[in-house]
């Protein structure tokens, strides 16, 4: 599969200069704003000066580091800090593929599409598992194409683009596929704050030398333009993982860096609370109308994302185009995920406009 960054700007190119008033229901830039903590941490930051506006240690700030590892339960050591959860992903795949333990990156389909767009890059080879229609995976397809060659296996949870929230029994299973085959289980977590179920397990349970966990803040806190991630690092891996960040970007951003404590340390639980609940309301209100115009949809588990159906109108890039000119509302074709969704077209639930974009996406199919 190419990572089709095209696509993806094409269709904001259309959202954007539409002639009408459209609905961007394309990217995933959360809209409800930042906890006040981060704006504080960078109004902090600009009158440090000196020292403070030097290179930060490659690893990322030690009370960062400090601060992430306290809250997973793991040792500060192992703990990367990178550019965006983007970049963590990457230190984990590269990492998993130079170990000459072969050159094959499991991963699902559907699928975040970077992964596949990683896994060329890296010069490694992508596998497809697929998924059940309500985007869980079955650990038996993993183990049936795991083998000697695979280097990485990759998964997303809460998962985008399906939403689904993988059990613990899953990881269990992916996690001793991983070990028996000696590749690195590389589990994005991205959207842990944005679990509907309340039972989202993080691949940081099991004590194991073959999980790499990646997580970013630019969905948590609501700052995609901050670049502040992290991975969580096996023990034998975390030092070579730390020199490709150094060799590749030094350290990632360090006011970045200093807000994120800020708004680590100060932050009301409520806020992950608030954000979570207008997400779930967003849900209820879209797939009501998903309902209303005889579409199918996924209903999240957690994320927040929607894929859809309409009867008789497949997510092609025509028909997206389409929807955006005739109903003015636009979301990204289902085949930017995989073959599996080529008849989908998935919605970003990050605009407030969620009511208007599902009244106009009724009254266009209903
Ligand atoms: C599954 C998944 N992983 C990683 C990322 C990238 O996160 P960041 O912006 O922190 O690089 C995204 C962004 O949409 C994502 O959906």
């Amino acid at each position: 599969m190419e990572y089709q960054e095209p696509l993806f700007f094409r269709v904001m190119q259309w959202a954007e200069r539409a002639d009408r008033d459209v609905v961007d229901m394309v990217s995933g830039n959360p809209d409800w704003g930042s906890p006040p903590a981060i704006s504080e941490g960078l109004h902090e930051y600009a009158d440090l000066g000196g020292d403070a506006f030097q290179y930060a240690p490659s690893p990322g700030l030690d009370d960062l580091r400090e601060e992430i590892a306290a809250r997973r339960g793991v040792d500060a050591d192992r703990v990367v800090v990178t550019n965006g959860g983007g970049m963590a992903n990457t230190l984990g795949m590269a990492r998993a593929l130079e170990r000459d333990a072969g050159d094959e990156v499991i991963m699902t389909d559907p699928v975040y599409p970077y992964y596949p767009g990683k896994t060329t890059m890296l010069g490694g080879e992508q596998v497809f598992v697929p998924t059940e229609r309500d985007g869980s995976l079955d650990p038996a397809d993993v183990r049936d194409a795991a083998g000697e060659n695979t280097a990485c296996i990759i998964v997303n949870t809460p998962n985008n683009p399906t939403g689904k929230v993988y059990s613990e029994e899953t990881l269990r299973e992916l996690v001793a596929i991983a070990e028996a085959v000696d590749a690195l289980l590389v589990v994005d977590e991205v959207y842990d704050h944005f679990d509907f179920t309340g039972e989202f397990t993080s691949a940081l349970t099991f004590d194991s030398p073959n999980v790499v966990v990646t997580n970013s803040f630019s969905k948590t806190f609501a700052i995609t333009g901050f670049r502040v991630g992290y991975a969580v690092f096996p023990e034998a891996h975390v030092d070579a993982a730390i020199s490709r960040n150094m060799l590749t970007n030094v350290s990632t951003t360090r006011p970045g860096q200093y807000a994120v404590l800020h708004a680590l340390r100060e932050t009301d639980p409520d806020y992950y609370a608030e954000s979570r609940a207008l997400l779930e309301n967003r849900v209820d209100a879209f797939t009501a109308a998903l309902d209303e115009a005889g579409a199918e949809y996924s209903t999240p588990d957690g994320a927040f994302y929607v894929l859809a159906k309409f009867p008789g109108f497949p997510g092609t890039l025509e028909n997206v185009r389409a929807l955006i000119e005739d109903a003015g509302v636009a979301g990204m074709p289902g085949t930017g995920f995989g073959e599996s969704k080529a008849e989908w077209i998935r919605f970003a639930l990050v605009t407030p406009r969620v009511d208007d974009a599902a009244a106009r996406l009724t009254d266009y199919f209903a």
